[in-house]
């Protein structure tokens, strides 16, 4: 039945897109079982390599005598994708050697880390999900899809969908942080926006859900280090963005480096056979993570270059990245009926599949368009989505005494930091192809406000020069700088201080056992606020930070991340009251290092709470307290809003739904963005639930001094959780809903849940 005609349309469409969708389908499916039909084994094998390609990008350079094998091979046909090639030209020159003279002229994907952007640099991909706005969220991966497609790239190692609770492992800066529902959410924003509804059209180019699984539960937050899990916080947590990926049509995933629970994700069949290909149903195939079916070696998995490969092959990966396991050892496991040909064939027809997909063996040059390359790469259309994004990114996370926004005239501002005048950093840590040092910097974006801004850089971050490789030299020592910016600063209304880490101090191999300011920063932010206490501290950050002196004492501070190419332009817009910040943190900041793991969706104890004064058997520390610097979800906004009038309809009986409704009112002269949130609490459960999980939140926009009416709808799909089966499961009883601006709020009602 259908409520009216437009319906009706609209379902017949529907059913027809469906339909043709399956006849396409079909046909590729033919076409794949056929080409197989021909191929020796060492070429499909071929198919299930691949090479880095010739330049210093995530590992090391090859010497000469391996890019000649590697050519011979891609002549051969012994290879099924390059990653780490760029440009229309290479692209082209690589692909045309593989076409043209290999025996079945089977095209390469190119594949390469885009990240967070190809050239122009979008914010850091935790930033972006400080915006919790899945729009934006989709349209800066679909601007990167765009600009790494006119580079000639069909492949991108993105989105990282791992959870992370933990602020020391580096790679916290490439997620979307602690929360699963919201990882989830973003991770198909992600994916729709690389893929985009056709993978056949130019712009668009496959995603890969990575790493998994549990790369970000690295014992002690050091990378590569492996992952003891229970299974409640396997399926609750790790899982539901992988899989939320998974049914937004993601291609590929790539595995972990880490064991899970002693099995390294490489060689885990339960993982990628039991889970992701048979209880997902994932069709598109597996790459390994860079030489991870080597290091099944070193994990003490397996014994030899042959062992890995059959553990490897036999438990789901598909292809192998640059460990060179498979091309060396397959043929003669499967002639030794080690590994079955049935095998090899699934890996081989899940890679096929999707380069026709893709289209490329309609046109391998599809992507490799010299005129769209200059005309899309750098173009200002990128460079304002980038903007956009970064705008939204910000979050706003204390301001007292109104201290933000900062005049446009009549204020004397001082601005502080080797950060602030850096054009290198704000491009992040994954900065593919970024041209070195092109960022506006806040010093750059603050001058387009204040011709009269004085700048006083105080003592260096950095030493030396930094490269991707490489570890950064901090300057623990070398003080120059330092008097003069105190000096300035007992002078002026305002000191804007730009603190932080530098880009490259997270992502890979870039874990930390400090969450402070490096080097001499908080010297630097101390000895400026004896002399003038009216300071902006605004961070550049790549993973949350532990700074409890800086949230006591300074007034306003901003969190501004690595923000990308227009960082500079996105801050002054804020610091001037331009844009008006909506940014929520998608990862609890800690007071201290030892709380971390620190996360607001914990489970209760059997002692949560102080009996009584001194009493000392509670679940706490003695030298610190229990909560978090800033929660999970705050952030500030130059307008205010309040919460009222929550009350629950519960039709769960009759309908299955159980409706949440508030009242959201800004109570300002401001126009301003709130992005509402909805938190469950599953009182008693037969797997204890956490205090709260977030289930619901909507980015509103409101005008000045007007209010909105919010409704939520919670059903089984937010109700429910996986027990310590991995079956889904929904708890008679009672329920408690939070709604609010973070995680901390206390708003709440409670409802009862009855079949
Ligand atoms: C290793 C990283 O873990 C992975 O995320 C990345 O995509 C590959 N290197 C390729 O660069």
């Amino acid at each position: 039945m259908f409520c009216c005609i437009s319906c009706k349309n609209n379902n017949e469409r529907n059913l027809v897109n469906q339909q043709m969708a399956n006849d396409k389908k079909s046909v590729i499916d033919q076409k794949v079982d056929s080409l197989l039909s021909l191929m020796t084994l060492e070429e499909k094998i071929g198919q299930m390599n691949q090479y880095n390609g010739f330049m210093d990008f995530t590992g090391p350079v090859p010497n000469e005598e391996d890019i000649e094998r590697k050519f011979e091979h891609i002549k051969k046909g012994y290879v099924g994708s390059i990653l780490n090639v760029r440009g229309v030209e290479e692209i082209r020159a690589v692909q045309k050697i593989a076409v043209e003279q290999s025996r079945l002229g089977i095209p390469l994907i190119f594949g390469f880390d885009v990240i967070h952007g190809y050239q122009t640099m979008s914010p850091i991909p935790l930033a972006e999900a400080a915006s919790w706005d899945l729009k934006a969220i989709k349209e800066s991966a679909r601007l990167a899809a765009k600009e790494a497609a006119a580079a000639g790239i069909n492949w991108t190692f993105a989105p990282m969908v791992d959870i992370s609770r933990d602020a020391r492992w580096g790679r916290v800066m490439e997620g979307a942080g602690e929360d699963p529902y919201l990882g989830s959410k973003i991770a198909t924003a992600r994916v729709k926006g690389f893929q985009g509804d056709d993978l056949s059209d130019k712009e668009s180019i496959i995603a890969c859900a990575k790493h998994f699984a549990a790369y970000g539960f690295p014992e002690s937050g050091r990378e590569y280090n492996n992952a003891d899990l229970g299974t409640s916080t396997l399926y609750n947590v790790v899982l539901p963005p992988f899989q939320a990926a998974n049914s937004a049509g993601v291609r590929t995933f790539m595995n972990s480096f880490n064991q899970l629970n002693g099995i390294p994700a490489t060689a885990n069949s339960f993982l990628l056979r039991d889970i992701l290909k048979e209880k997902w149903s994932f069709d598109g195939f597996v790459v390994s993570d860079w030489g991870s079916v080597a290091e099944l070696i070193p994990h003490g998995y397996a014994r030899d270059a042959s062992i890995a490969s059959k553990l490897a092959v036999n438990a789901g990966t598909d292809m192998d990245m640059e460990s060179y396991f498979y091309l060396n050892e397959l043929v003669k496991l499967v002639n030794d009926d080690q590994v079955n040909t049935s095998t090899i064939n699934d890996a081989v027809r899940r890679i096929l599949k999707v380069k026709f997909e893709l289209g490329l063996f309609d046109n391998p040059y599809k992507y490799c368009d010299k005129n769209l390359e200059k005309k899309i790469i750098g173009s200002t259309e990128i460079a304002s989505g980038a903007l956009d994004m970064a705008l939204k990114s910000v979050v706003l996370l204390k301001n007292e005494n109104q201290t933000l926004p900062l005049k446009k005239k009549g204020q004397k501002v001082l601005l502080v930091g080797a950060l602030a005048s850096d054009k290198d950093s704000p491009l992040g840590n994954w900065r593919a192809a970024a041209i070195e040092n092109s960022a506006v910097s806040i010093l750059e974006g603050m001058q387009q406000y204040d011709e009269n801004l004085i700048y006083s850089k105080g003592p260096e971050l950095i030493l030396g020069k930094t490269e991707f490789a490489k570890e950064v030299q901090i300057n623990t020592q070398d003080r120059f700088g330092m008097k003069e910016a105190i000096q300035a600063a007992k002078d002026v209304d305002v000191v804007v201080m730009v603190l932080g880490e530098h880009g490259l101090q997270s992502g890979e191999g870039r874990s930390r056992s400090r969450l402070d300011l490096p080097g001499l920063q908080q010297e630097l932010l101390e000895k400026v606020f004896k002399v003038n206490r009216n300071i902006v501290l605004v961070l550049n950050n790549g993973r949350p930070l532990a700074i409890p002196w800086a949230k006591k004492n300074i007034p306003a501070i901003v969190e501004a991340w690595q923000l990308g190419s227009q960082s500079g332009n996105a801050v002054a817009q804020v610091l001037y009251g331009d844009y008006n910040p909506s940014g929520k943190l998608p990862m609890t900041f800690p007071r201290s290092i030892g709380q971390v793991p620190i996360y607001y969706n914990h489970k209760s104890t059997g002692r949560p709470n102080l009996p009584s004064a001194d009493f000392v058997f509670w679940s706490h520390y003695q030298d610190e307290s229990n909560e978090p610097l800033w929660a999970f979800g705050h952030g500030l906004s130059y307008s205010k809003f309040e919460y009222t009038d929550l009350k629950v309809v519960n039709n769960y009986s009759t309908n299955g739904i159980v409706k949440v409704e508030l009242t959201l009112t800004n109570n300002s002269n401001r126009k301003g963005k709130e992005v509402v949130q909805l938190y469950l609490k599953d009182k008693f459960s037969k797997v204890v639930r956490p205090v709260k999980e977030l289930k619901g939140f909507q980015l509103i926009e409101l005008a000045p001094n007007t209010s909105i009416q919010v409704k939520f709808e919670l059903a089984d799909r937010e109700l429910g959780f996986y027990d310590n089966e991995g079956k889904w499961f929904i708890e008679q009883g009672d329920f408690e809903v939070y709604v609010g601006g973070s995680s901390s709020t206390d708003l709440s009602r409670s409802f009862k849940l009855l079949n």
